[in-house]
């Protein structure tokens, strides 16, 4: 398929477990293949597992754990690659640290409220969390510092997957930061 022309920006969802950060990445990934996008998604659980394996969950191996991945996100994105990263990222100055740092830094704030994200405790983790059996959970035992003005807000608990992917979509296209959809 031909490459089409679009400049780098890293889409940097944030936002509590459970809160759905993979499922609208995965969904708007597929979307922008099918425009012929260069780009690259980034997710914590699978980066942990390699890039990050050696970190845990204290606040300063978070920090590590943003660092190495902004590095990767600043390289692909001055290279004209769009990034899909869905990292919890819980603070704001390891937030603010990747919006300096990469090329066209866009902040979308995957939002639902916690009692949300624990019923629907895809990965059994919060059940774990409230008994006490994971320490430094966030927003049950560590922190979340949610965006304070965030480029893209979005509340999955009212909005469907769809929903939510055009309205990353639309404000990408009205930015020109992707190629408009060309129909047959
Ligand atoms: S971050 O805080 O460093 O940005 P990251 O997004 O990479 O976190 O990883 C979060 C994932 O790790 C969660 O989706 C969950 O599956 C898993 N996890 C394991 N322990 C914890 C914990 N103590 N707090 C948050 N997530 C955890």
């Amino acid at each position: 398929m031909n490459m089409v022309e679009h400049p780098g920006f890293v889409l940097w969802f944030t936002g509590l477990s459970g809160a759905g950060k993979t499922t609208i990445a995965v969904a708007l990934e597929a979307q922008l293949r099918e425009r012929g996008m260069r780009l690259e998604r980034l997710d914590g659980d699978t980066v942990r597992q390699g890039l990050t394996r050696d970190l845990g969950f204290s606040k300063e191996d978070r920090d590590k754990n943003i660092e190495r991945v902004t590095f990767v996100a600043k390289l692909l994105s001055r290279n004209n690659v769009a990034v899909l990263a869905s990292f919890i990222s819980p603070y704001i100055a390891h937030r603010d640290g990747v919006r300096a740092e990469t090329t066209h830094f866009i902040e979308v704030f995957v939002d639902a409220p916690l009692e949300i994200c624990a019923q629907r405790d895809v990965k059994g983790m919060y059940k774990k969390a409230f008994a006490g059996e994971i320490k430094n959970f966030t927003g049950v035992s560590d922190p979340y510092e949610p965006p304070i003005n965030p480029e893209i807000h979005i509340h999955t608990d009212q909005e469907t997957v769809d929903e939510s992917v055009q309205r990353i979509v639309t404000w990408l296209e009205e930015r020109q930061y992707i190629p408009a959809k060309v129909t047959a």
